[in-house]
């Protein structure tokens, strides 16, 4: 527990296996079990190729995010390198950008669990299971780091051996005529099923969110990254390409649960129940590290006061810091409440897609001897970003951009009172 007075200090626990376990908890979710259906709808089994480009583009950020990470192991993340590399107000605005991209991922995913629960039980209402579950993981991380580590390293097993099983079992049914048509809507299907499906990428980067817990951070954190990054997509590929040969694209567009009713198409309702339970234990763990991931970065924004100082208050007993799960579900709930599923997925998208944006224009600014890659990483890294967020939905863009005002108001209206 730290003295009264002193900079709360978090304890430095998750290895590389917890760092990569928390990289693809915060990666595996909604994204491969739900959003996939509405892109095979736009790009048909060429969703295999948005995938592929989503993937590319997630490469270049998480290349800027790993040097950064490894020159600045800060907690906070973006918000921690923007802020020292750019200015305080990029810094604030990647911050908060941030919070409000993971607080409709942590609606998007609680409502991915509610939909596929309420196939197994269906009369209990969605929306009540989705408050239910969020309020259950705001418990867990309010009880501490080590049990929430250890639980998601856990729901991280379960749910890669559960899509490593569709993928297994789903082979054997396999029907290559699934693919013809294969890109029905042609290259704009493709680049806009690839914007949707940038969702599924997402949370690559919540290791340096936490990254003062990381033990060794300036290798474990690139490391964890890279890993994570590329088991998802290697994952992602294999289960769409057998997904779209089981049960064709039309049928997975017209799906909530798409990757249940494929292996449906198998004739066996043990693997609809198992494949079930692995959406539900997937959505949870991104959750899980999105509530962790949440509450540390309010957490660092108000150490810098650029939040209330209230956030920075550790529990005495948990050591974790409180305040900010609370305020963290609350805004999570609220979300869930107001919005459906095919909004919070692209608003968090579109927030994301600026979140790394500032991440690579920080990278353009790393001195020199900090860099390990070529200033082309970052550059495309923009690029390919803006690229991606014209493809998104405009309701999108004006619910970031009303997200991005109010931020800018509160950032101006702290620095005129605490003059
Ligand atoms: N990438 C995360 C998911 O797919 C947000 O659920």
């Amino acid at each position: 527990m730290p003295d009264a007075g002193a900079r709360p200090v978090l304890k430095r626990e998750i290895g590389l296996f917890g760092a990569t376990a928390l990289g693809i908890g915060a990666i595996i979710g909604s994204g491969i079990f739900i959003v996939t259906g509405i892109v095979a709808g736009i790009a048909g089994p060429a969703m295999v190729f948005s995938i592929i480009i989503a993937g590319i583009i997630a490469v270049f950020s998480a290349m800027s995010i790993a040097e950064l990470g490894a020159y600045l192991p800060e907690e906070g993340g973006t918000y921690a390198y923007a802020q020292k590399l750019i200015s305080p107000f990029a810094g604030f605005i990647a911050g908060w950008i941030w919070i409000f991209s993971n607080i409709f991922v942590g609606a998007a995913v609680s409502l991915g669990f509610a939909h596929y629960f309420v196939t197994l039980f269906p009369a209990v209402p969605v929306k009540i299971i989705a408050i239910g579950i969020c309020l259950l993981f705001l418990v867990i991380n309010y009880i501490g780091l080590k049990e929430s580590v250890l639980f998601n390293n856990l729901l991280v097993t379960a749910k890669v051996l559960i899509l490593l099983f569709f993928v297994a079992f789903g082979l054997g049914f396999f029907r290559p005529g699934n693919f013809t048509p294969f890109a029905p809507e042609g290259s704009m299907g493709i680049l806009s099923g690839a914007a949707l499906i940038f969702f599924a990428y997402t949370g690559f980067a919540r290791v340096t969110i936490m990254a003062e817990e990381v033990k060794h951070p300036e290798k474990t954190i690139p490391r964890s990254i890279y890993l994570a990054l590329g088991i998802s997509t290697v994952i992602y590929l294999l289960v769409s390409i057998v997904a779209v040969g089981l049960a064709g694209a039309p049928a997975l567009a017209n799906s909530g649960s798409p990757l249940a009713d494929a292996v449906g198409m198998t004739g066996s309702p043990g693997a609809v129940l198992v494949i079930a339970l692995g959406a539900m234990i997937a959505t949870a763990s991104v959750l899980l590290t999105t509530i962790m991931g949440i509450s540390r970065i309010v957490f660092s924004m108000a150490r810098s006061q650029d939040l209330p100082s209230l956030f920075e208050r550790i529990h005495p007993r948990f050591s974790t810091p409180h305040y900010a799960i609370v305020i963290t579900g609350a805004c999570m709930i609220a979300a869930i409440l107001l919005a459906d599923l095919t909004l919070v997925v692209a608003v968090s998208t579109f927030a994301m897609l600026l979140y790394y944006l500032i991440a690579n224009i920080a990278a353009l600014r790393l001195p020199q001897e900090h860099r390990m890659y070529s200033p082309l990483v970052p550059i495309i890294g923009v690029l390919s970003c803006l690229g991606l967020i014209i493809f998104l939905n405009p309701d999108s863009w004006i619910i970031g951009c009303i997200g991005l005002l109010i931020g800018g108001t509160w950032f101006i209206f702290r620095r005129k009172t605490t003059r």
